[in-house]
């Protein structure tokens, strides 16, 4: 008996360290994989298509990219496409998110000049998909801002910015309404800006922290925005599509249960997920960024807040925005309070005023702030949910950056598991509502400063063959297993309930 009962236990624990959710998926839920067209693309100067901000940043300064590299060529899918979409069917995925390229459709980003070939790049892709029975997942904006724009205009500093997206978007939803269901406005408004306009480590390098990011933030809510009511407005009728924006954030975990750690934990989640979300699911900034950054700037002598204010209209514009809630998640970190920063010169940092940090015995992907953390995607679910209300939810990025090319993912193998077990505890214990898991990616890709040199694709690909050969890596066996028996165990272990 006592025996029993000391086995049962020990069962339990081993089953706890693990973790692992053996249930099956329901039976609605989809999967699928992402790309970018500046990532993927190549043809980056072919067939028409302008210049990006990225291809300027890589030819203009390419002591920013880790290996000197450019997207000119990447996967080639311009060429390739046919490919990378019959990989997508061979995994038995319901879904492949890919982004059409502003300049290829329309190279000087004005409505002047349509590309008719960059059009039909895209009609043909879609074509595939519709053939292969694959769902297409569209963003409009996936960080390829056309260079013309940054150079007469200011790029995301000038709200001309958000007026021309949504000329650009009207003209893609008329181009692709019969191809395409599923919108997503722009991917990852925080990188845009804060690494765009803010750091100036990403394209176009602009270092304004504290001041350009904030008003960069304001003008891609307003782009997304009037692109979402042109949508509703002009074009839902028509084929009852949805749109929504994709966030992104890493799960924040507080460094202990003192008050002053839980809120400096919820201070950066709403100043770097907040700040978007709030206005769109909620209505306006989020109270804590309002304040702390009025209350900053006025110590700092600016005669108002470096965040804009959002007018009345502005505010009822943006709100209500969305039809389900994209979410892009990677990474879990620690944060803990901090005392305030000294008064000096504007930093978003000190707006924030947070210490992060990482435990030592987590595993690491490719970079300092790349922590396995399955756990904090739950937890990242399960604050969604409670802040923004019980939505639709569904992941449009997760996915392992690696250190090497190994075709033996074992790392990224253990990485899906861990996090596809977390949507299913989300899912089945805390009843989110969960719809999709997107991984990020099918094959490797030009990750922007980090070049050829982060490995996040189930299929390798040689950049050194001019041919760009897609070489299956385990993890590809791994996920197809997955879509194939719905659950993230071996299918003899998975269970109904
Ligand atoms: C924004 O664009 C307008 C043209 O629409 C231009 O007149 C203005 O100078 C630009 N503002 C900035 C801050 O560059
Ligand atoms: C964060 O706070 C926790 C709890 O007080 C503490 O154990 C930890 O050392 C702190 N981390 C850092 C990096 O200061
Ligand atoms: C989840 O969202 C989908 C799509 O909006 C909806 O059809 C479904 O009823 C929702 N499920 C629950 C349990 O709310």
């Amino acid at each position: 008996m006592r025996i029993i009962v000391l086995f049962s236990l020990f069962a339990l624990s081993v089953a706890d360290d693990a973790g692992l959710n053996t249930r099956r998926f329901p039976p609605n839920f989809k999967f699928g994989a992402a790309n970018a067209a500046p990532q993927i693309e190549g043809a980056w100067n072919l067939e028409g298509k302008g210049e990006t901000i990225w291809d300027h940043f890589a030819h203009t300064y390419p002591e920013r990219i880790v290996d000197r590299s450019t997207p000119d060529v990447a996967c080639d899918s311009y060429h390739k496409y046919k490919e990378d979409v019959a990989l997508v069917k061979k995994m038995g995925l319901d879904i492949y998110r890919l982004s059409i390229a502003w300049s290829r459709i329309l190279p000087t980003g004005y409505t002047d000049q349509v590309n008719s070939l960059g059009v039909k790049y895209y009609k043909n892709l879609f074509k595939e998909l519709k053939a292969n029975h694959i769902e297409p997942l569209v963003t409009l904006y996936h960080w390829d801002l056309p260079q013309p724009l940054q150079d007469s205009l200011g790029g995301w500093l000038n709200e001309t910015v958000a007026d021309l997206f949504a000329d650009y978007a009207r003209l893609c939803f008329e181009l692709f309404n019969d191809d395409v269901t599923s919108w997503i406005t722009i991917n990852e408004p925080k990188q845009v800006c804060l690494a765009g306009y803010g750091s100036g480590a990403f394209a176009p390098g602009i270092q304004s922290d504290g001041v350009g990011d904030y008003v960069c933030v304001k003008n891609v809510l307003l782009a997304h925005a009037k692109a979402y009511r042109i949508y509703d407005k002009e074009f839902r009728s028509r084929n009852k599509g949805k749109v929504s924006i994709v966030l992104d954030s890493t799960f924040w975990e507080p460094g202990s249960d003192s008050e002053a750690d839980q809120e400096a934990a919820q201070r950066i989640l709403q100043f770097d997920l907040g700040i978007y979300g709030h206005p769109i699911f909620i209505g306006d900034w989020p109270e804590v960024v309002k304040s702390r950054v009025a209350m900053r700037s006025r110590l700092e002598g600016y005669s108002q807040s470096r965040l804009p204010v959002l007018s009345a209209k502005e505010i009822e514009l943006i709100k209500g925005t969305h039809d389900y809630i994209a979410i892009n998640h990677y990474s879990t970190q620690m944060v803990n309070a901090t005392v305030e920063a000294p008064i000096g010169r504007p930093s978003g940092g000190a707006d924030r005023s947070v210490l992060v940090w990482n435990r030592p015995e987590w595993q690491k992907g490719s970079s300092d702030w790349f922590n396995v953390v399955p756990w904090g995607l739950r937890k990242l679910l399960n604050w969604l949910k409670n802040q923004y209300g019980d939505e639709e939810i569904i992941i449009t990025e997760n996915g392992y950056a690696d250190t090497d090319a190994t075709l033996e993912d074992d790392r990224r193998v253990g990485y899906y598991q861990g996090y596809l077990s977390s949507c299913l505890d989300a899912i089945y214990k805390d009843n989110v509502n969960l719809t999709a898991y997107v991984t990020w990616s099918i094959i490797d890709d030009w990750e922007w400063t980090g070049g050829y040199s982060s490995f996040l694709g189930m299929y390798r690909v040689d950049f050194n063959d001019p041919d760009r050969p897609r070489i299956k890596r385990k993890s590809a066996d791994y996920f197809t297993n997955v879509v194939k028996n719905r659950c993230v165990v071996d299918k003899d272990q998975c269970t109904d309930s």
